[in-house]
């Protein structure tokens, strides 16, 4: 098949989704609604006082985990068309866990939270939430154990929000996920397993520990509802953010968004979240490495995740740890189906020089995972009224880790891609 062979070439390359539907017609077909978004963010405002209680640099956004957005006025010269705009999504530095998984992480443990609490007599919807700092919580959730398998950064965003609640906390991790996020669990209290294979393997074994223990709770990075939804609610405050800043998007005045996709649940809940409510307004593309392309082979050749990056002779390894997914999420995949506009991929040499660029220009540190989208930006040069790349993570990195990125991207040839 010629996208395999492609594939197999390493370059980068940009997929236009063929399966593409309008609005109108996608909405039909997709096995969600829009009411699950609307659960999410009424939880999220329901839990505003607990995180204003825990969290006093949280009061300014009343609760809301939320992160600003600000124009890129420097690289929008070099990367976009005249009169066009380009605007950062600033995920690196949401609140608690520092990346794109403090939403729906955190929301999903959120919702596991009150359920128990409410199916304990602890709490109703309509009392104030600063109370699951009481004793009486946490000796309730102390009885539990929440399980997940983590690349590194979806462990972090729910090691962090679970151990503050008081629940026990397991977090299967890949071979690629950084020695400090492990470590930084680990001070948390948290108990880090670390497998020497990758991403769907530390996800089966945790599937598979939290099925033998009636006490625990599997995060299902794959397939669950709850961390969708509560990704998908930043689709809603990104468009009051835009219009704060005199933005209207319109079928004349497109948006396009940019996000670094891993096996799919984070891109994947913003981009239907963004459709809901721009429709064909909204043309929303993913970006993967080149050894770990997962979604865009799943979709590409149908198979979703009855295909991995492996069986066609790739690596999965990559600097962006928080994309090394080989196998990409089925439910997801299916529902980007009809609403995505395509995949991109880039190289690790490409995302260490945005590092870089980013930091040069606008000042800003980011993780490689999160510079894909900008990456992207550059390489296909859509048209659009306005582009917005998700930086999606960075704020946690340390300095001297963070540093090597920035020493691998001044190395960066701009005109060849390599080390010079
Ligand atoms: C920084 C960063 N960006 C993007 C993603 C992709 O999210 P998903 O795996 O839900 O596609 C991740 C996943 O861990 C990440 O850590």
């Amino acid at each position: 098949m010629p996208i395999i062979e492609q594939l197999q070439k390493k370059q980068p390359y940009y997929w236009e989704n063929p399966h593409r539907l309008r609005w109108e017609e996608a909405e039909k077909q997709l096995s969600i609604q829009p009411t699950l978004i609307d659960d999410a963010e009424a939880r999220l405002q329901r839990f505003a006082p607990y995180f204003m209680a825990i969290e006093p640099t949280m009061k300014e956004a009343n609760g809301l985990i939320e992160s600003p957005i600000q124009q890129a006025t420097l690289l929008q010269k070099r990367y976009v068309h005249e009169n066009e705009q380009l605007w950062l999504k600033r995920d690196d530095i949401l609140p608690i866990a520092g990346s794109i998984k403090a939403r729906g992480g955190i929301h999903e443990v959120l919702t596991i939270a009150e359920q128990l609490a409410t199916s304990n007599g602890l709490i109703e919807p309509t009392k104030d939430y600063a109370q699951f700092t009481e004793p009486a919580f946490h000796a309730l959730f102390s009885k539990y154990t929440i399980v997940v398998g983590s690349t590194g950064n979806l462990g972090l965003s729910i090691g962090i929000m679970s151990a503050k609640l008081g629940f026990r906390v397991v977090v299967h991790m890949s071979h690629d996920a950084k020695q400090w996020k492990k470590d930084l669990l680990r001070e948390k209290g948290v108990t880090v397993v670390e497998h020497t294979g990758d991403y769907s393997k530390a996800v089966e074994q945790g599937r598979k520990e939290a099925e033998a223990d009636s006490f625990a709770f599997f995060i299902d990075d794959e397939n669950s509802q709850a961390l969708f939804s509560g990704y998908a609610v930043a689709a809603r405050r990104l468009k009051k953010q835009l219009e704060e800043a005199n933005i209207h998007i319109s079928i004349e005045n497109p948006l396009a968004v940019y996000l670094p996709c891993g096996v799919g649940g984070g891109p994947g809940g913003v981009a239907y979240g963004l459709k809901t409510i721009f429709g064909d307004a909204v043309h929303c593309y993913f970006v993967e490495p080149v050894e770990s392309p997962c979604m865009l082979l799943g979709m590409a050749t149908e198979q979703h995740h009855d295909i991995s990056v492996q069986d066609i002779g790739l690596s999965n390894q990559t600097a962006a740890d928080g994309l090394a997914v080989g196998r990409a999420s089925k439910f997801v995949g299916q529902l980007m189906m009809p609403i995505l506009h395509g995949i991109v991929t880039v190289t690790d040499n490409q995302l260490y020089r945005m590092v870089y660029e980013l930091k040069e220009t606008e000042g800003l540190q980011i993780e490689p995972s999160a510079a894909a989208g900008l990456v992207a930006i550059g390489l296909i040069q859509a048209p659009a009224a306005y582009h917005v790349a998700w930086l999606t993570g960075g704020g946690m990195v340390p300095q001297s880790e963070w540093q090597k990125f920035y020493e691998n991207g001044e190395n960066v040839d701009v005109q060849t891609q390599k080390e010079k």
